[in-house]
This record gives C-alpha cells, structure tokens and sequence, in this order.
C-alpha cells in the first residue's frame, strides 16, 4: 500500500494559485510510486483543478459534503455534486466542521454512506480534545467516534480514518511518536473488531495534525500508520513538496 499524503487547503487560495499549485505538483510527483497524494480543495475549484492532476499519484477531493444529496438546502454541497465535479475523494467530519457547524458522529455516519454511495473514497476524521485526553477519556471517546461513524459501512467500501487530535490542529505541536502510535493502534484494534482483522487491515489510518516535513518521516515509519494529512504545511508548495519527499523515503522509494 502506498503511503497517503492528503492535503487539506480549508478556506484558502484565489483559483489561480490554486491551478498554479496543482499543475506543479502534477509535473513534479504525478508519477510518483510508493506515495499516494490527496489534494482536497475548495469545492468551488474542483472541476478545474481534477484535469491538471493527470492519472497518476495525484488525486482531488472535497472538504466536505452535506448529509443529503438533493433538495432544498441553499448553499450546500451534496456527493454526487463532488462527483461530478470531477472529485475522487472527500474530506469528512474534520473538527473545523464538527466545531463550526455541528458535524456529530451521526451525521458524519449519513455523510460516509453517501460518500460510499457516489462511490467517493471518504477521509474520515476523528480526534480527542486536549481535556478528554488529560480526563482519561480519550479511548472512549476515539472508540464511540468510529463506532458510529463507520455504523452501516460495509468493510471494503473504501474510506479512511485520520485520527487528529483536536488540540494538535494548526498548534504547531503533536502527540509524541509513542502516542501517535498508542492511539493507532488502538483505532486499529477497534476496526478489526467492527470488520475483522483482515478487513481492518485494509482501512488506512492517517495522521494529521501539525504535521511538517520535519516529523513526516517518522510519523509514517510508525506501525499502523499509513500515511498523513497537512493543513498548514500544504498551503505553501514548497513546504508540501519537502513533506512529500519525506513521505517518498518513508515509503522506501
Ligand atoms: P494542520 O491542519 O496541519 O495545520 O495542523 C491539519 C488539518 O486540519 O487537517
């Protein structure tokens, strides 16, 4: 399995520099073996940047979706709207939404379904608060976030799960090593006992959260870690493509 790298631009970039930045990093890692690369954009500009990916290692998704598909809900966004749109991915129950605008674990699940439905692979996103973690509860509260979250999803309909700890988001710190791998292992375990261990095998576990190229490589060297997510890091091509380089070593290639 290649290592996945998605990027998550939030509400950021004009439609140029977008471009700009894509058709960079198409020419520069569209060919790359070993690494796999998300670009999860401003709905708006998916069905321009989708074509400047190539078919290659780089692939566009979306931020978010509504919990519907069609109907009268002014100004949302629905899956099959990002599918044919272009998008291949879509970011789901990241904890700006959960935060800003009221994403449960329950509509995160409704989200997922639809997601699987229009054939999107989902990014889902779990995480503690830092008092959840310092109360003792933050097993808990990672096992009933993908409880519900994967309620009804059958193994192998393709999704991920990023574990990022609230507390690390845009903090310019992260759990250590030794935790990153703890929580992982954990959401593993957890997995397997929704779908089994062979079909948890094959759910990737992202880590995001303040994530550099300077703590890329030993983060996506740690067991039960498949890959990472950047917020920040992902705004500036240079910073990206340093990330990704260390994602490439990592990876072996
Ligand atoms: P960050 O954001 O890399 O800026 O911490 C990660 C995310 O929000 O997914």
């Amino acid at each position: 399995m290649p290592v996945i790298v998605f990027a998550n631009w939030k509400m950021n970039k004009t439609l140029d520099e977008a471009r700009g930045f894509i058709e960079r990093l198409a020419g520069e890692f569209g060919r790359a073996r070993g690494v796999q690369v998300i670009m999860c954009v401003p709905s708006p500009y998916l069905s321009a940047l989708g074509p400047l990916c190539g078919d290659g290692s780089v692939y566009i998704g979306g931020e978010n979706i509504y919990d519907r598909e069609w109907g009268p809900y002014t100004g949302e966004v629905s899956a099959p709207m990002l599918r044919s749109a272009g998008a291949t991915h879509v970011l789901i129950g990241h904890s700006e939404r959960r935060r800003c605008f009221g994403d449960t674990d329950e509509s995160v699940n409704r989200k997922l379904r639809l997601a699987a439905k229009n054939e999107l692979t989902a990014i889902v996103c779990i995480g503690e608060t830092r008092e959840e973690r310092e109360g003792g509860g933050m097993f808990q509260v990672l096992e009933r976030q993908v409880r519900v979250c994967l309620r009804g999803i059958r193994a192998g309909e393709t999704c991920c799960l990023a574990y990022e700890p609230r507390w690390a988001i845009g903090a310019g710190v992260t759990p250590t090593l030794e935790e990153i791998e703890e929580t992982h292992t954990f959401i593993r375990r957890t997995v397997a006992d929704v779908y089994g261990a062979e079909a948890a095998v094959a759910v990737p576990l992202l880590y995001g959260g303040s994530v550099t190229p300077e703590n890329t490589r030993d983060i996506c060297g740690l067991p039960h870690v498949d890959g990472v997510g950047l917020g920040g890091c992902s705004l500036d091509y240079d910073c990206f493509a340093r990330a990704l380089g260390e994602a490439l070593a990592a990876a072996g290639a």
